[in-house]
């Protein structure tokens, strides 16, 4: 490691050029020819000497390739300054975990941060330093197809699991080998965006921006993120990557960072399109006055800061400033070292990559991130009550091995265990199972004609029937007609993976029309109909909430998900998945979360007063609240109790319940804890988060589960607009999900 002189010292040698070069990230094209170019990347006006001095290379990945690029990189650099490689590792490198939402559905922090140490060790294996992850984005609107990517609608359950992702990715140390840095997304508030359409703008109070949206970043920062990166939105006018408030104010303040702000992909030039800056010098000059670092693929930086500076039109303070910020973060990864960093798991790049410890651990977290939505009980399915020993597999997703999402860039489709596989695997390890019948049947595509020309330039959605000469009557008669000779049908639905990431917000969250047609002639023809749905946000789909007999929400499972499906269904795994983010009944009731305010007009569930807040055509709660979620056996919870009735102001409190297993099959409960602060200076929410554990119970196992409250989980805005705690009484409520009302203590706060 370079100690602080020799950095100045290597600061103080260096020219504005390769200066303003630590500030620019380029894509691969530029080191080794390929890699797509999207947007203002491809008109790059960079001048040769700075574009030669640029710091970093995204989205190239291969243990052999970043070597060559880094030599060749090294052999020209006057300060031998190496690059920092960084990429998408969103949930998985080459082992694929499921997306972050269901993730978030495991409440398992601690398998969230081995999932993020393995995705660290492919990663660094192939070559790389740093991932953009995690996304801590606190999501409400399902239309935003980046839902997907975050771990869901709670502010406590975020900070919680991006912290696990954080310390999952870094280790205890960023000059270990395998391990890699993190860098925090997207600063701030971008899943807050308008209407759910990305890069929308974001605008709301100071209130709901520190109680809701920012907690869960700082629970990064606090956990040692490496980097952030501003997001493409406005926070309330200003776009993040010009937001002083935002990065200046708050994040290097008020919490500490001292590490590098990198801009999202072109934000920086994308303040012209904004509309705050009228050129690119503008755009530079606000961007790095509002401290970001580094530009990610635009061409402003490397374009305009050498002529403003030498001009004295922004200072060079801020530059070396910068440059400095990035050199530490390539010392702090140990560049400077061994610019290969990895080289040992390198060179085993292949025996790492998707080795059975990493298959098991994505296994494992796909078993935990499933969400029971519906049990009548014929789950799970078992071949002693299979009369005809048949089941059958139907649906697109009987066989489609796109389980990863549009981030599993570095997935390989022939290492994803499908549905058919995971079935058939499941048959073959239980002789329970011997003889069973499995018919599979894709009974209709993913998508309804005419969806596949997308209207837009980007991925064009896939539907190769036309190719295949499948005819839909006929794959369609092919399906009823497996239906009618099974004793239970398990039909694969969802939504196309193009369908949600980035660029993916949609309108409508149903499910296309072909396969709302297929579900409801395959439950005629045999009733014992278990719906699984494969997604990358909550859905909307009444029928099947209303008729089949099983819903099992798959999310987008990753490499192993036809493995854990099959053995959730058969009852090898019992479901534990609590739900990250709520459900809605229809769009129109989009944003529908759980932590909302009371109002002064509260809606009674299933009351049908007109002078209240609600619809008229429906009511406002979800179809599916977050926390919750279905396990083949019971839990009981018996009353909350603490250790005080009444409290100091900056004291702590204990609650606890005893939770039993009534059930006949051994199971985790997730047991959470909820806040309501009854009267506040600003009003409060009805339920909050404070706390959740996982517990393992045997049939007839109690266990006691207790929370500590702390003082500072109980602050909040107040009306003079200091983040303090209030007196006054709260409810805490224990229960398995959100919508617990009866289960509570009061307890006064002095
Ligand atoms: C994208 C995304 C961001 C990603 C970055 C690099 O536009 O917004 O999440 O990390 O660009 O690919």
């Amino acid at each position: 490691m370079l100690s602080r002189e020799q950095l100045d010292q290597l600061l103080g040698d260096m020219s504005l050029e390769e200066k303003i070069g630590q500030m620019i990230q380029l894509t691969g094209y530029y080191f080794t020819g390929s890699g797509g170019e999207t947007g203002p990347a491809s008109e790059m006006r960079i001048p040769e000497d700075i574009l030669k001095s640029t710091a970093s290379v995204l989205n190239v990945t291969g243990a052999k390739r970043l070597k060559e690029v880094q030599e060749n990189y090294i052999k020209e650099n006057p300060h031998r300054i190496p690059l920092v490689f960084m990429a998408d590792v969103i949930h998985g490198f080459r082992t694929v975990f499921p997306i972050p939402l269901a993730q978030g559905c495991s409440f398992d922090p601690q398998l969230v941060k081995e999932c993020a140490s393995v995705a660290a060790r492919e990663s660094a294996a192939a070559g790389l330093h740093v991932t953009f992850s995690s996304m801590a984005d606190l999501v409400r609107d399902p239309r935003w197809g980046r839902c997907m990517e975050s771990t869901g609608e709670d502010v406590y359950l975020n900070g919680q699991m991006a912290r696990a992702a954080v310390e999952g990715y870094q280790g205890e140390s960023l000059t270990d080998e395998g391990t890699i840095g993190a860098c925090l997304k997207h600063f701030a508030g971008y899943g807050a965006a308008e209407g759910g359409r990305d890069y929308n703008t974001v605008d709301m109070s100071e209130l709901s921006l520190r109680e809701q949206y920012l907690p869960a970043y700082r629970e990064a920062v606090k956990a040692g993120t490496a980097l952030v990166m501003t997001s493409f939105n406005t926070v309330n006018g200003i776009p993040a990557s010009a937001n002083r408030w935002l990065n200046e104010e708050i994040l290097r303040k008020e919490w500490g960072f001292d590490g590098v702000l990198i801009s999202d992909y072109s934000a920086i030039y994308e303040l012209i399109f904004h509309g705050v800056a009228e050129n690119e010098e503008e755009a530079g000059k606000l961007a790095v006055e509002a401290g970001v670092d580094m530009d990610m693929v635009s061409p402003v930086y490397g374009g305009t800061l050498k002529k403003m500076a030498e001009e004295g039109r922004i200072s060079e303070e801020l530059i070396d400033r910068s440059a400095r910020r990035v050199l530490e973060l390539k010392n702090r990864l140990g560049l400077f070292d061994s610019p290969f960093r990895s080289e040992k798991w390198m060179e085993r790049e292949e025996e790492i990559m998707h080795c059975e410890c990493h298959r098991r651990t994505a296994r494992k977290m796909a078993e935990e991130s499933m969400v029971l939505l519906k049990n009548d009980g014929i789950l799970p399915v078992r071949p002693e009550n299979l009369s005809k020993k048949t089941v059958a597999l139907i649906g697109p997703y009987a066989r489609s091995r796109e389980l990863g999402s549009v981030w599993s860039m570095f997935l390989q489709e022939e290492e994803v265990v499908n549905l058919e596989e995971g079935f058939n695997n499941a048959f073959t390890e239980d002789s329970d199972w011997m003889g069973i019948r499995l018919l599979v049947e894709e009974g209709a595509p993913i998508l309804d004609p005419g969806e596949e020309l997308t209207p837009f330039k980007g991925p064009i959605l896939v539907n190769d029937w036309k190719e295949k000469g499948i005819d839909r009557e006929e794959a369609l008669a092919r399906a009823v007609k497996a239906a009618k000779e099974a004793d239970v049908v398990i039909l694969a639905l969802g939504e196309h993976k193009q369908y949600s990431g980035e660029g993916a917000s949609k309108a409508s969250l149903r499910l296309s029309k072909g396969q709302q047609h297929l579900f409801e002639e395959v439950n005629q023809a045999n009733p014992n109909t278990v719906v699984v749905l494969f997604s990358g946000r909550p859905l909307i789909f009444p029928e099947i909430k209303q008729k089949a007999a099983a819903v099992l929400q798959a999310w987008r499972p990753g490499t192993e998900g036809g493995d854990a499906v099959a053995r959730v269904l058969t009852g090898k795994v019992n479901p534990s998945g609590r739900l990250s983010m709520s459900f809605p009944k229809a769009e129109g009731q989009i944003p529908v979360y759980y932590n909302h305010l009371r109002t002064g007009r509260p809606a009674q569930e299933g009351s049908r007063e007109r002078f209240v807040s609600t619809y008229r055509d429906l009511d406002g709660e979800p179809a599916y609240p977050f926390g919750y979620g279905l396990s083949y056996t019971e839990f009981s919870y018996g009353s909350v109790s603490t250790n005080k009735e009444e409290y100091g102001l900056m004291e702590e409190i204990q609650a606890c319940v005893v939770v039993e297993n009534t059930g006949k099959i051994p199971g985790y409960e997730v047991v959470q804890c909820y806040v309501q602060d009854m009267v506040g200076s600003t009003a409060r929410p009805v339920r909050e988060l404070k706390g959740f554990k996982r517990i393992w119970l045997e049939p007839g196992e109690k266990e006691t589960v207790s929370f500590t409250i702390t003082e500072e989980q109980t602050r909040m805005i107040t009306g003079k607009g200091t983040w303090e705690t209030e007196p006054g009484t709260f409810r805490i409520y224990i229960g398995k999900d959100s919508r617990v009302t009866d289960n509570f203590k009061e307890v006064i706060k002095r």
